[in-house]
């Protein structure tokens, strides 16, 4: 059988240090398996937050080799097993302990997104008739696991820590999730412009790499968005015929 070394983050609130546990690796094991294999024999205390093992939940957030990923669809025979395998907690949210973070300020930006705001229906049924195509085009943005990995990697929160003035890529697919759906009339786009900081993602496109659900969050959500506000606050033509 053959053995592998994780080089875990260990520590509380920020402070700590990386400990190495080798342990036995099989075929098919991903990274979350071997952080388990470690709490059950070698470190029962170790913090690590995972639900589902199946990529579904969002919780098993790290960063392993440096990159955000899930740790339950890492597969080790994607990574170099042939030096330690880091794992260690998102740098983007507070850390708690160990590879745990605390992600709640993710649920407090949620609450602050107006609602989704149907039209009145158009069908004498009292319901609504909408063209395919157009379900088509928010259904990708309703693939996300809230994993806040896109929210991990984005510079703007991650090195500038400006969380109250950017929302994140996450919250940005979400709000437009909302804006693009073809029943919303909600119009979110001066919260977007002047709250969401739409105009601070620079299009670095790293939130859509790291994306487990292959959303392409740059190209389909954030400029369709800043788009938005462009032509709302900045075209003069749209600004003559609002007035
Ligand atoms: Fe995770 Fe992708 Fe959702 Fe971001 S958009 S929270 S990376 S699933
Ligand atoms: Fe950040 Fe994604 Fe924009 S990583 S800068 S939100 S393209
Ligand atoms: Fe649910 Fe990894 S444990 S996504």
């Amino acid at each position: 059988m053959a053995t592998a070394t994780f080089r875990i983050w260990r520590g509380e609130k920020g402070q700590g240090q990386f400990q190495d546990y080798t342990t036995e690796v099989s075929a098919g094991m991903v990274v979350l398996d071997a952080v388990h294999q470690i709490q059950a024999e070698q470190a029962g205390d170790m913090a690590v937050r995972w639900n589902c093992k199946a990529g579904k939940c969002g919780s098993c957030s790290a960063e392993i080799n440096g990159m955000p990923k899930l740790m339950c669809m890492t597969r080790l025979n994607t990574i170099p097993l042939d030096k330690p395998v880091t794992v260690e907690p998102m740098k983007a949210f507070p850390h708690m302990r160990d590879l745990v973070t605390d992600v709640s300020w993710n649920y407090e930006v949620k609450k602050r997104i107006p609602k989704f705001q149907p039209r009145k229906p158009d069908a004498p049924d009292g319901t609504w008739r909408i063209a395919p195509e157009d379900v088509d085009r928010v259904q990708e943005f309703r693939k996300c696991i809230e994993c806040f990995l896109c929210q991990d990697v984005c510079h703007v929160l991650r090195d500038h820590h400006m969380h109250d003035q950017f929302i994140g890529p996450r919250f940005l697919v979400y709000t437009a999730a909302l804006e693009m759906h073809p029943l919303d009339v909600g119009d979110r786009a001066e919260l977007l412009r002047k709250d969401f900081g739409v105009g601070l993602c620079n299009i670095t496109k790293c939130c859509t790499k790291v994306c487990p659900e292959n959303i392409t969050i740059t190209d389909n959500a954030i400029i369709p968005l800043k788009e938005r506000v462009v032509d709302r606050f900045f075209d003069p033509l749209s600004k003559l015929f609002r007035m």
